[in-house]
């Protein structure tokens, strides 16, 4: 595509002043495409201004719970990206009403619109899982695909980079308690992915360098055990903490409580997700859904996580290499 045609681009990002939100929007700015960001507080989304030129990067206001608000986002555009999703459920904010009714009616307005559809959803989306977001995840999935049936969609792992919030999680829980619970004893496992590759892996698909109507799934270089990632928390933050199983049934008892806290450090449901290995399937590596596929190189953890984790060291960037 030539740069001018670029420039005409106009891209509407659903949740794009999230995580995975501003890595995209960097990563379309660049490549000059026009992106209109709509999440229901424009107002918070300020922080993306500076990642394009003067006027490039718009924030609008939309709810994907509610379709009048959709349709005037998708006005336009030449391509929707849905990166809509959430970890745990608030009011309306219900995970069939966010992840499975928000993508279809995206989906649907990106059809009726004429434009490129990209959902991102989540490694472990299953029709029949007995987590409740998984569940949503992959409805969202099959929605998307009979509203938009040459939709591509990404399915991500556990995403890692400076807002993260499982590694910030764990360090910041570190921080303050003696030990660090192993839900069902820290065996599942997980393909930790760079948030930079996920969004770079969607940039390409709107250069339209991914398939049409095919699912992606992204992992990292390497499988990691949920105990082997709080292994290396500890060591980046510098810790010495206790590792302690906690079998799923008392990790969901525990969770029944803290899932009330403003923001759940765990919910059942969670565990219930805890129970899957997250990591790419044999089959997706086989067919090339993969970063490799797409022509990325897996970014490793250890050169990205170190360089927001050390904020959680007794010494901060200091480094003693003592364990505190
Ligand atoms: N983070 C991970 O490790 C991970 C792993 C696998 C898959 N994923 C998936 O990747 C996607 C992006 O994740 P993320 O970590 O970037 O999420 P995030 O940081 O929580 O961002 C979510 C975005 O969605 C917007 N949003 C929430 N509810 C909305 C609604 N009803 N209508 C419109 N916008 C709404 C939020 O903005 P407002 O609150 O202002 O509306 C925000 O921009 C999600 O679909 C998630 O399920 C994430």
């Amino acid at each position: 595509m030539t740069l001018q045609a670029q420039n005409d681009t106009l891209i509407t990002v659903f949740g794009g002043s999230g995580f995975l939100g501003r890595h995209l929007v960097r990563a379309l700015a660049r490549r000059h495409y026009r992106i209109r960001v709509a999440c229901r507080r424009p107002d918070l989304a300020f922080h993306l201004q500076p990642l394009g030129r003067v006027g490039q990067i718009h924030a609008v206001q939309a709810n994907v719970r509610h379709a009048g608000s959709i349709e005037a986002a998708v006005r336009g555009a030449d391509a929707v990206i849905n990166l809509v999703g959430i970890l745990f459920e608030r009011g309306r904010q219900r995970f069939d009403a966010v992840q499975n009714y928000g993508a279809e009616q995206v989906a649907l307005a990106a059809a009726a619109h004429d434009a490129q559809m990209i959902q991102i959803s989540a490694i472990g989306a299953d029709e029949d899982s007995s987590s409740t977001y998984a569940r949503a995840k992959a409805q969202g999935e099959n929605a998307v695909l009979s509203a938009k049936p040459d939709a591509t969609i990404f399915r991500p792992s556990i995403m890692f980079g400076p807002e993260d919030d499982f590694f910030n999680k764990f360090a910041a829980m570190a921080r303050i308690l003696p030990a660090l619970p192993l839900v069902g004893g820290g065996l599942t496992k997980f393909q930790p992915v760079f948030v930079g590759d996920v969004a770079e892996a969607i940039a390409r698909a709107v250069d339209g360098q991914a398939r049409n109507g095919a699912t992606y799934e992204l992992g990292g270089p390497a499988v990691r055990t949920f105990k082997e990632l709080l292994e290396y928390v500890l060591e980046v933050t510098e810790r010495r903490r206790m590792l302690i199983p906690l079998p799923f049934a008392l990790a969901k008892l525990q969770a029944t409580f803290l899932q009330y806290l403003p923001t759940p450090l765990l919910t059942p449901d969670q565990v219930e997700l805890l129970k899957t290995d997250n990591v790419v399937s044999a089959a997706a590596e086989a067919d090339g859904r993969t970063l490799a596929g797409l022509g990325i190189e897996p970014t490793a953890l250890q050169s990205i996580v170190p360089s927001y984790l050390w904020r959680f060291r007794k010494t901060g960037q200091f480094r003693t290499g003592r364990l505190a």
